[in-house]
């Protein structure tokens, strides 16, 4: 039998509970109670850093996701293996200790968070397979959370709306984990649909699915191969930097809770009482904002044009005013400039490393790639790598 992959695994249900039942021999001897879940990743399209200012956001999930393949069990314990290393790692459900620092903190969050939920949650012995780039801004952690959220209740959809259900996972991430992330990663695993980019407030959890020309354009992810740097700190640097422009606005606008509140012509007002870097970085915010709105519009008058013109903005201000670009997705945003059928390009995700996101016109993808596989060595000592990805649905159990 030829050797499957763990990428391969993770897109597999079948072999990825095969290699369950080997690992198990509980599993082997009922393979029929043996259940796989799935939940994607994401690429954001546009609106950076707003989620947690209540503002907009337009993720996509894609094909590449974490599978788990599971046998429920009645003892408390979850051990999980992973696929692609053997490493086994587990907890117990009514012991939940503190975190390890390792991925079963992932794992562990959640049940901590499904419990306080009031979900009654299930032991299990599973096989984790991923075949999504970890720590490269696609959201590996969102979709770990949402796929252990299936696992923990048996392998099926918890009993929660999926809006709660991702506000869960998020509470896992925000409380147990300690990463103060917005709901937009979660959202979008949980919500992934088909040939649609989805548009959330994320102050009123309004959302909508945006179709995407997806017969003319393709969107490429590169992966500067550069890992995130300083990437909890920043982020979390970030968000009280928004906080204290906030503060700052609401001393003479009492009406404003969030940078979503604010207005330009408001933000102006307020420069001369503001620190020019938190300044900065709210000017970010209310711009990027503006630019989904005018994304999507775009995207609904057919103007892909005006949609690649915003990816441009909102990449200039992320290097220039919200300070989490890096000189590698930078140059990954040169190089797409320069070819001939590219839209717009910007990174995608918290930032600072990472990769970035390309809306290409079909027949342009093969000489995106080729101009980032020429250029980006030689001008970063690193290797890039190019792949599409496609709108999918969201988290599921994909067998049994
Ligand atoms: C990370 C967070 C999200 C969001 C993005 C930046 O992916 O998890 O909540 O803030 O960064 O847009």
């Amino acid at each position: 039998m030829a050797a499957t992959s763990p990428a391969d695994l993770a897109r597999d249900p079948r072999a990825l509970a095969g290699r369950l039942a080997e690992a198990e021999p509980a599993a082997a001897a009922d393979p029929g109670a043996i259940r796989v879940v799935r939940a994607p990743g994401r690429v954001n399209l546009i609106g950076e850093h707003t989620d947690y200012n209540e503002g907009f956001v337009l993720p996509v999930a894609i094909q590449l996701g974490i599978a788990i393949a599971l046998l429920p069990t009645d003892d408390r314990r979850v051990e999980v293996t992973l696929a692609a290393t053997g490493e086994r790692a587990g907890f117990d459900l009514d012991a939940i200790g503190p975190k390890t620092g390792s991925w079963i903190d992932y794992l562990a969050g959640t049940a901590w968070a499904l419990a306080e939920a009031g979900v009654a949650t299930r032991g299990f012995r599973g096989v984790l397979a991923s075949d999504l780039p970890q720590g490269s801004g696609l959201s590996s952690s969102a979709a770990l959370e949402l796929a252990s959220s299936l696992a923990l209740v048996g392998g099926a959809l918890p009993p929660l709306d999926r809006m709660t259900l991702a506000r869960t996972a998020q509470r896992a991430e925000n409380r147990y984990v300690g990463v103060n992330c917005g709901l937009m990663d979660q959202f979008a695993s949980a919500f992934g649909e088909e040939g649609s980019a989805l548009l959330l407030d994320c102050r009123t959890l309004e959302h909508r699915a945006v179709r995407l020309p997806l017969d003319d354009v393709a969107l490429v992810v590169c992966h500067s191969g550069s890992p995130r740097r300083l990437e909890t700190s920043a982020y979390n640097e970030r968000r009280s930097q928004c906080e204290a422009a906030v503060a700052v606005i609401a001393q003479t606008e009492p009406g404003v809770t969030a940078l979503r509140d604010v207005t330009p012509a408001m933000l102006e007002s307020a420069r001369d009482r503001m620190d020019p870097l938190v300044f900065a970085r709210a000017e970010h915010i209310v711009h990027e904002n503006e630019r989904v709105l005018a994304a999507v519009a775009a995207f609904a008058a057919g103007d892909l044009d005006e949609v690649g013109r915003l990816f441009y903005a909102s990449q200039a201000s992320m290097r220039d005013l919200f300070g989490i670009s890096s000189p590698e997705l930078d140059a990954l945003v040169d190089i797409a400039a320069g070819v001939p059928g590219v839209y717009g390009a910007r990174l995608t995700g918290a930032g600072f490393g990472g990769c970035t996101v390309n809306l290409v016109r079909r027949e342009a993808v093969d000489g995106l790639r080729d101009a980032v596989l020429r250029d980006y060595g030689p001008r970063t000592g690193l290797v890039a790598r190019v792949f599409e990805v496609v709108p999918s649905r969201g988290a599921a159990v994909v067998h049994g």
